[in-house]
């Protein structure tokens, strides 16, 4: 059996039993008699307080005030004690602990070089000097914690997001699992570009610096794939072989953009989520679209209530509020040609509304789908039937041969959280829409196959699990809800 963790040892009701805990010192006040450590093993957005009475020490008492004079936020420990009901507010319980074991030190100060403790032992190393522990108790700018992203999970925030990120990824899972959906791993190497947008990171095994010196001309031929490869934009094209085998597929994995877009809801490496569905037309997908983002709300509503406390009192005030409402609601569903009517609308009340004009044929700015959102429905709205200049190959034409059934999920603060389609079924049409693009239709034969035989009406989507996750949390920039957020000229750790 693994040890308990913290969070177990909260939730348990105090019987005087005695408890074991491991963790990181978040903080140690030292008030004469009592001793008051807290500490955080991440399990949950609480610490436990461990209370060392110098009056009731024990037969361990000398090691274990040795260790409290050299305890330091940060240090990692072992604590022993009986888990009792707690006299301060804000916590049920507390550990009236015995015996204290520091696993590691985390200086406050910088500490200075050892010298080897005797000449007589030339081989042991001179220990270097260790700078202090940067995450002392006080509040650090989002800016600095990114260059510690290695550190940044044990603060309140990272810590917070991790969790809900981890909850909300296993939420997706239940979600299309439960409703009968095949999770599908699709390639991360392809050979295509799904989105036709062009933005890809190539990958070569070809040693380009000699072949640059040596003046050659590059073969693809012969890199390792025999062809030119790239990074997966999106898992969609292969998802919908799938879909039309399995009749419910989804896919959730790292996608990859090369786009030199420096922004605060852009990622050069993100998780998509994709699910892609047969026999279902638009009006489909734009229900599953709504129906699993409510789960994922009412998921994270239930399961991560302290971490969501924390983001509503230090992130974004009324986050709960908001999750809560959106759950609830029903989203505004509006064509693209009704959105454009609505700008315009707005510019001509007043014409300095918008930095750039809304016009029908482009692609709407962030400023529009902000006001969509936060003006015009006053939350979630999903807008459909986008101009097919402006969307990929493989959205399905309609009527009009003008616009596409195209729908993109925009809510408020964040703009686009979902883009997704229905997708050409018709075989003529793909190709007559392919070649008009200047797409080779010999590329995609498997992908066309699809629609030679036992073609079916399918649609499907893409939620970017960053921006999801942006948010449930109110975290401004999306390289503060992945780990380490690799964006231009930035891929550390
Ligand atoms: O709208 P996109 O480009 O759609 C697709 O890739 C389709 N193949 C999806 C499908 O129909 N199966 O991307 C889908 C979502 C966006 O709505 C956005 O949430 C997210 O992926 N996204 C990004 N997230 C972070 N950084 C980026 N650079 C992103 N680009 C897209
Ligand atoms: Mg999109």
């Amino acid at each position: 059996m693994l040890p308990k963790l913290i969070k177990h040892i909260l939730a348990a009701t105090p019987q005087s039993q005695e408890v074991k805990i491991s963790g990181w010192v978040r903080t140690k006040r030292d008030m004469k008699n009592l001793v008051f450590v807290e500490v955080n093993d991440g399990s949950c957005f609480a610490g436990i307080q461990c209370t060392f009475d110098r009056d009731a020490a024990g037969p361990n008492s000398v090691e274990t005030e040795t260790a409290l004079a050299a305890l330091s936020t940060g240090a990692s420990v072992e604590i022993c004690g009986r888990l009792v009901p707690s006299p301060a507010s804000g916590q049920a319980v507390e550990i009236a602990a015995s015996s204290l074991r520091i696993i590691g030190e985390a200086p406050a100060d910088s500490s200075s070089p050892v010298e080897p403790s005797s000449p007589a032992e030339p081989s042991s190393p001179a220990k270097t000097a260790i700078p202090p522990y940067p995450l002392q108790k006080k509040r650090h700018s989002l800016e600095f914690l990114r260059e510690i992203a290695h550190l940044r999970p044990r603060t309140n925030t990272f810590g917070a997001v991790a969790r809900v990120r981890s909850r909300m990824a296993f939420a997706i899972h239940q979600y299309f699992q439960q409703n009968g959906f095949q999770y599908v791993h699709t390639p991360i190497i392809t050979a295509g570009d799904a989105e036709g947008a062009g933005a890809m990171f190539q990958v070569t095994t070809l040693n380009l610096e000699a072949l640059a010196k040596g003046g050659k001309q590059i073969d693809y031929g012969q890199d390792f794939f025999g062809k030119k490869t790239f990074l997966t934009v999106s898992g969609q094209l292969e998802a919908e072989t799938y879909a039309a085998a399995l009749s419910r597929v989804y896919t959730f994995g790292p996608t990859f953009r090369a786009e030199n877009s420096n922004t605060a809801r852009h990622l050069a490496e993100f998780w998509m989520v994709e699910p892609e569905i047969a026999f279902a037309d638009l009006e489909v997908n734009m229900a599953l679209a709504e129906d699993f983002l409510k789960f994922i709300f009412n998921t994270v509503l239930e399961d991560c209530a302290d971490d969501l406390a924390f983001f509503d009192a230090h992130i974004e005030k009324g986050i709960i509020e908001t999750l809560r409402q959106v759950a609830d609601s029903k989203f505004t569903h509006i064509t693209y040609t009704d959105a454009v009517s609505e700008l315009e609308k707005a510019v001509a009340a007043n014409a300095s509304v918008f930095e750039f004009v809304p016009r029908w044929g482009c692609d709407l700015q962030s400023e529009h789908e902000k006001y969509l959102t936060e003006k015009v429905a006053g939350g979630p709205v999903i807008v459909t039937d986008y101009p097919k200049e402006i969307k990929a190959f493989y959205m399905k034409l309609n009527g009009d041969n003008k616009t596409v059934r195209a729908m993109d999920v925009l809510v408020p603060r964040l703009g686009e959280i979902i883009g997704g389609s229905q997708r050409e079924d018709n075989l003529e049409k793909l190709c007559a829409r392919m070649d008009e693009m200047g797409m080779k239709a010999e590329d995609y034969s498997w992908y066309l196959d699809l629609r030679r035989y036992g073609t079916v009406p399918h649609s499907g989507f893409g939620l970017g699990f960053e921006r999801l996750i942006q948010y449930i949390t109110g975290m401004a920039n999306i390289r503060d809800v992945i780990p380490y957020p690799r964006a231009v000229g930035q891929a550390n750790f």
